[in-house]
């Protein structure tokens, strides 16, 4: 055995204290005490699975004035996520073979966490030729930042034609174009209401019959109509901490503000919380999408939809957990467990033969967020002040990553897929 980390870890379904045994990256047993060279007792403290976030915007290549995989990995890393899934939107958008295979390049070079790379469909791609190198396809029936649109129904039947033999998720930007206003929005109101919880739940309605012959995933649910529509289908679903968070009336920062799908009313944001509380939410993913302070203070109709947040993501929803908001199962489920289901991942859970990933933290210490201390390349956040528990450890495969606030390890991300076979 390499190395024991002990303490009160969430083994089997509860919080026990027992030691963590790590061979070679992997969880090689877990048993009540254990002898290795090396002994991390962190006695009360809480040991869980690191996060994964299936759903983020590393921005690279293209637009690494917002972020990279370097600057967006370390964020990820500091909030206690240790794999990322990096969406296809980029310049140029990863659809092409040749393209995805750069940016897995570019990404292995530079990620501090495991990482896996959504593919991007369009009209005419054929997705079976980047299968084995994805972690899932993307598809934007709606526009929004930077996206290649599938809005029509025969494009959307022809993809999910080509993507149902790989057994693939597929996740999808569930807002349908045609239900959308195209007009200038003066602000955060008007932009909500031109992109209604109507968009959300029909796009979502034209997917159902889809929906139990193969892995549709559902990105960042907002509302209750779009709740009520997740519940004709056989999907999984994914919400974010800002619609989890914050309302078009609470956020009341213009510009910052902006993104796609809109942040809702109140009595949106309240059924999203009892939907992830409840368990009808599958997972919870930041949809980490950065852009510059200087793109978000431009006139409102200008500014780019899309708010950073892999870092603060766990670390808000544990001080949820600390107010008896939702249950530290459901969280554990939502950002660990479920994610590495739903994606096939040999990670998401303390057990043995898992990857190591794992995450400290004393639920005692209730930090605040601050822009000023986050990783991200943009600089800023829209939880400025808001309570959250931030990792104090953590180990990605059995390596000391982040330590009191420093990051300590070596540059050892890797793609996730790689080690995979290939469907057949
Ligand atoms: C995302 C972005 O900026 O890439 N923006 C957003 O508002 N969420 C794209 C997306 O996921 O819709
Ligand atoms: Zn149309
Ligand atoms: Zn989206
Ligand atoms: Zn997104």
């Amino acid at each position: 055995m390499d190395l024991v980390i002990e303490g009160r870890a969430w083994y089997k379904g509860r919080l026990q204290h027992v030691c963590i045994g790590v061979q070679d990256g992997l969880i090689a047993s877990v048993k009540k005490s254990l002898k290795a060279e090396r002994h991390l007792d962190y006695n009360d403290r809480i040991i869980l699975p690191g996060a994964i976030d299936v759903h983020t915007h590393m921005r690279e290549p293209g637009m690494t004035h917002k972020e990279d995989f370097a600057t967006g990995t370390t964020s990820a890393a500091f909030g206690g996520v240790t794999c990322v899934f990096d969406m296809p939107n980029t310049r140029p958008p990863t659809i092409m073979r040749e393209d995805v295979l750069e940016k897995k390049e570019m990404a292995a070079k530079k990620a501090w966490v495991d990482f896996g790379l959504f593919g991007g469909v369009s009209d005419s791609s054929n997705p079976q030729r980047i299968m084995d190198s994805v972690i899932g396809f993307k598809i934007f029936m709606s526009s929004t930042t930077g996206s290649v649109l599938l809005a029509e129904d025969k494009d959307i039947r022809r993809a999910l034609d080509l993507i149902q033999p790989t057994k693939k998720v597929v996740s999808v930007h569930a807002e349908d174009e045609h239900l959308l206003l195209k007009r200038q929005d003066a602000g955060l109101v008007q932009h909500g209401e031109s992109r209604p919880p109507l968009a959300e739940a029909s796009a979502i309605s034209r997917l159902a019959d889809r929906s139990k012959g193969m892995a549709i995933n559902i990105c960042h649910v907002t509302s209750q109509e779009g709740l009520g529509a997740l519940a004709g289908g056989s999907f999984t679903s994914e919400a974010t901490p800002h619609h989890l968070l914050l309302n078009v009336t609470s956020c009341t920062r213009k510009g910052f503000c902006k993104v796609n799908p809109p942040l809702r009313r109140k009595e949106d944001q309240e059924a999203l919380m009892a939907a992830f509380a409840d368990g009808r939410i599958d997972m919870l993913a930041s949809d980490h999408a950065p852009h510059t302070t200087d793109e978000k203070e431009r006139d409102f109709d200008q500014v780019p939809s899309g708010v950073p947040g892999v870092e603060t993501s766990f670390p808000l929803m544990m001080a949820q957990v600390r107010k008896g908001a939702i249950s530290l199962e459901r969280l554990v489920s939502a950002a660990c467990a479920r994610p590495a289901e739903v994606f096939g991942l040999r990670k998401g859970l303390i057990e043995v033969g898992r990857d190591a990933d794992l995450m400290v933290l004393d639920p005692r210490q209730v930090g605040v967020v601050s822009g000023r201390r986050l990783h991200s390349k943009c600089g800023w956040t829209l939880f400025e002040g808001h309570e959250a528990i931030f990792p104090q450890a953590v180990f990605l495969r059995g390596q000391l990553l982040v330590e009191d606030g420093g990051l300590v390890g070596e540059r050892m991300g890797r793609d996730v897929v790689a080690r995979r076979r290939i469907p057949t």
